[in-house]
């Protein structure tokens, strides 16, 4: 599987610009680049997925209150999406959040974001509620949790 090729290691702060153009590519709403460098100095996990040497994909989580798991954004390339990169930087980003201590995850996702939704419920999500008008443009969010104990 292609999946299998891409490499998914830790971020490092030269990987800043090309996670920043898959943000840019991915999101109507961006997070700005000051904000994807900050949470490199935040406890949690940060990691990218690399093939043949390109960054192609992130994924980042963050601990709060020790044991709560949140996850800020997963994004991969346009070009490389549904080949199974995304799905292996969610396994990997859970494991380290459990590691660090996550007893349960959470994602807020776009009602609209069907893709990203499945992606989410086979890995074990399930949606708590929904927070109206989460989005800048007025959207919905789901917001989503995984129960890891
Ligand atoms: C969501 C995203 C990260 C998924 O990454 P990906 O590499 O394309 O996903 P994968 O190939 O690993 O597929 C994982 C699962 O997603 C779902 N999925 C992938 N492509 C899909 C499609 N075209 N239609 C429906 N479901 C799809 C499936 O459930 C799939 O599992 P399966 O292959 O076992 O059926 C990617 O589409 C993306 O970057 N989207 C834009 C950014 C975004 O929306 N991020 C999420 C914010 S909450």
């Amino acid at each position: 599987m292609f999946a299998n090729s891409a490499e998914v290691r830790d971020a490092t702060l030269n990987d800043l610009n090309e996670i920043y153009a898959i943000e840019k590519e991915s999101f109507s709403d961006p997070y700005p680049k000051p904000l994807l460098k900050a949470f490199f100095y935040h406890p949690g996990a940060y990691i990218v997925a690399v093939v043949r040497g390109k960054v192609v994909g992130y994924a980042i989580g963050i601990i709060r209150f020790r044991s709560l798991g949140h996850i800020i954004s997963i994004a991969v390339e346009k070009d490389f999406r549904g080949k199974g990169i995304g799905k292996k930087l969610l396994h990997e980003l859970i494991k380290r959040l459990s590691g660090m201590g996550a007893k349960k995850i959470r994602i807020e996702v776009r009602d609209s974001n069907e893709i990203a939704i499945n992606l989410y419920k086979k890995t074990g999500f399930t949606t708590k509620e929904k927070i109206s008008r989460y989005y800048p443009d007025g959207e919905d969010a789901l917001v989503m949790f995984i129960d890891l104990q």
